[in-house]
């Protein structure tokens, strides 16, 4: 297990992608002692609602790769996506976001050769038009924070992750071919999982707290 300050800890916990080891395999039961981590995240009303699917199936991994990098696709040219921030005014922000993009471009092509997949799930579904923002909130509260501890957990062992989408814009396919029941259960991201390259993390770019922070009043 890696030694690193609680601090180092959450502040080099990154997104990694180009440094997942894609010939080293990873032993499933350091993946599920990961998950034991992750169950000590909080959840509304303590349900512990989640549940975690663990890939290594080969052609199970194709498909996913395939709906990936679909979704991959028809989000490179939304208005939100790296490639269209790229062309901001800020050159520092610009550099960062197209290396951000070409790190996910990577993640795309390589995914299938990620020794395992993560796809942490929840019960309920968000996605109804009259959910109101309680709701919500539980259902992604009771998610998110067990999704960060598991990508924690897997730093302080060597491993790297990324918090990824891309598949749920085809979620409903990805739910028949992992037999998930689609109507109750949602999936809420795809963690490749594998062993990092090298050990140094840095602290990433951030904007001043100026920016984000709001005293008594917005
Ligand atoms: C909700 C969410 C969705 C994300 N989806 C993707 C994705 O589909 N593909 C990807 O390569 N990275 C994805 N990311 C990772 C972000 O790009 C990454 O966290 C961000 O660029 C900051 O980098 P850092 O985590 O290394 O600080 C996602 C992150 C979050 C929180």
């Amino acid at each position: 297990m890696t030694s690193l300050t609680p601090e180092e800890l959450l502040t080099t916990t990154r997104a990694v992608r180009k440094r997942l080891d894609l010939e080293k395999p990873v032993e499933i039961q350091l993946v599920e002692k990961c998950i034991e981590i992750a169950q000590q995240a909080p959840t509304a009303s303590n349900r512990q609602n989640w549940h975690f699917m663990i890939i290594t199936d080969q052609s199970i991994k194709n498909s996913l790769s395939d709906l990936f990098r679909k979704g991959w696709q028809s989000y490179i040219n939304s208005p939100t996506s790296v490639a269209t921030t790229t062309s901001s005014d800020d050159p520092k922000k610009s550099k960062t976001q197209r290396k951000i993009y070409e790190s996910a471009k990577y993640l795309v092509d390589n995914l299938r050769n990620v020794p395992v997949f993560v796809i942490p799930c929840i019960e309920g579904r968000t996605d109804g038009s009259n959910v109101s923002v309680v709701v919500q909130s539980a259902i992604w509260g009771s998610i998110a924070p067990a999704v960060w501890n598991f990508m924690l957990a897997a730093r302080l062992h060597g491993l790297g992750t990324t918090w990824t989408s891309f598949h749920l814009l085809f979620e409903k396919e990805a739910a028949e071919l992992l037999k998930i029941p689609y109507e109750k259960v949602m999936q809420v991201a795809l963690l490749p999982v594998a062993y990092y390259k090298g050990t140094s993390f840095k602290p990433a770019p951030r904007d001043p707290i100026e920016k984000i922070i709001h005293i008594n009043s917005w």
